[in-house]
């Protein structure tokens, strides 16, 4: 048999009339960047998420540099984050000239450790950004308390963790602002890039949705205006109505941003896959369910599927092996895709060498990373695929048929 560790093709296949109808509609329309469906994809997914604000951009990336700018970090500013993550996460804050702060982790959940936040804080930290890794949410309400009680605002790498819960609220609604990214294998996946900035906060959104524009136009003079305090008066003129055709902020910019428009035929696409995604978070729950209980007994760890409050939306299943190396390498002998994520944590990945973190520095972030093995997940599998999956693992623990 053999079981791809993320399969693209059989969920398209599902819903590619659906998809294509819409972004046909898209291209007929000739307007391929933001736009009508760009809105109705943001109006969608602030109803989903119940959020006052979805700015979309261009990638998950992107939506953290941004978030960060936008709630004041700068170079020089520290960040502090976990030590556990995709890199893009450290890599938006040092994209800004600030530097990454990396705290331990939970041996339990991967999630950034609250208690190794406290220690880290110093003068110079003007943000905490908390990662939900692999779709399980990290402990936002101690993080928040900590955030409140030093004045820094908190920022969510949820990146991974779209329809996961926290005590009843959304991942991605429990700091200032939340980030996302719709890399196609994300459990909300576009057909290409794509990502989103959420907040309830006006002043952040404002800054936000400049900042992924060259800072242009009126969004960007009204960013300036509250960033500021000074008055822009063409906006004025501009506000005040006049010339259908004339817009007197055009071509005038007012932040120094970039370039992170989402492209419409992606907003399109998302449209569609967005009423699917509860149910694609179901049928991963239980993939994860069934794996839990068939591999129970075996000398892995795996995830604890209990945790009060918390209500994951398994991006990935993860599960702790010793001799993870040759777990893979079986794995994949037998036909089946496993996951090394990751294998290096952040502060001792080459990119990071400067700031000197020695081995043994965060001894639970590196000592995960020699373990995880990441099993397929993806809401297709079907149930034979499981059992072959669990029949080859046993097999790999020295158990016969
Ligand atoms: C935790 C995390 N942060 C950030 C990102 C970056 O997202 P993107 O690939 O859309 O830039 C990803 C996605 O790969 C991620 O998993």
């Amino acid at each position: 048999m053999n079981i791809p560790f993320f399969d693209l093709h059989r969920q398209y296949a599902e819903i590619s009339d659906e998809i294509e109808e819409k972004v046909n509609v898209v291209m007929r329309s000739g307007q391929y960047i933001e736009g009508s469906a760009t809105q109705e994809l943001e109006q969608n997914l602030a109803e989903y998420l119940t959020v006052k604000h979805v700015i979309t951009c261009g990638n998950g990336t992107d939506a953290l540099r941004i978030a960060l700018q936008a709630v004041g970090v700068n170079y020089g500013d520290e960040v502090i984050t976990t030590a556990f993550s995709f890199f893009a996460t450290a890599e938006a804050i040092a994209q800004i000239g600030a530097i990454p702060v990396f705290a331990d982790i939970n041996p339990w959940d991967f999630n950034i450790n609250v208690r190794e936040i406290r220690k880290k804080i110093t003068e110079k930290t003007r943000a905490i950004l908390p990662v939900h890794i692999f779709g399980e949410p990290a402990d936002m309400q101690e993080i928040n308390e900590l955030a409140v009680e030093y004045g820094i605002p908190v920022i969510e790498d949820a990146c991974q963790a779209i329809g996961a819960e926290y005590h009843g609220k959304k991942t991605g609604t429990l700091g200032k602002a939340g980030c996302f990214s719709f890399y196609p294998t994300k459990n909300l996946g576009a057909l290409g890039d794509g990502g989103m900035i959420t907040t309830d906060d006006d002043f952040v959104a404002d800054i936000c949705r400049a900042l992924k524009t060259h800072g242009a136009g009126r969004i960007g003079a009204r960013a300036f205006e509250s960033l500021y305090h000074e008055e822009v008066p063409e906006l004025e003129e501009a506000m005040a109505g006049g010339d259908a055709l004339y817009d007197p902020c055009k071509y005038y910019n007012y932040l120094v941003g970039g370039n992170s428009r989402m492209d419409s035929m992606q907003a399109a696409a998302l449209t569609v896959k967005l009423k699917y995604l509860d149910m694609y978070n179901r049928k991963r729950t239980d993939i994860a369910m069934r794996y839990s209980e068939k591999l129970r007994g075996l000398p892995l760890r795996i995830p604890n599927m209990e945790n009060v409050g918390k209500k994951s939306c398994w991006h990935q299943y993860v599960v702790l092996c010793d001799r993870k190396e040759e777990m893979i390498r079986y794995l994949g002998s037998c036909g089946i895709g496993a996951g090394n994520f990751y294998p290096v944590p952040l502060h001792r990945q080459r990119a990071f060498r400067m700031q000197g973190y020695e081995e043994c520095s965060l001894p639970m972030a590196e000592n995960v990373c020699r373990k995880t093995v990441c099993l397929p997940v993806f809401p297709e599998l079907t149930g034979d695929e499981q059992d072959y999956i669990v029949d080859r693992i046993r097999r790999f623990f020295g158990e016969t048929e």
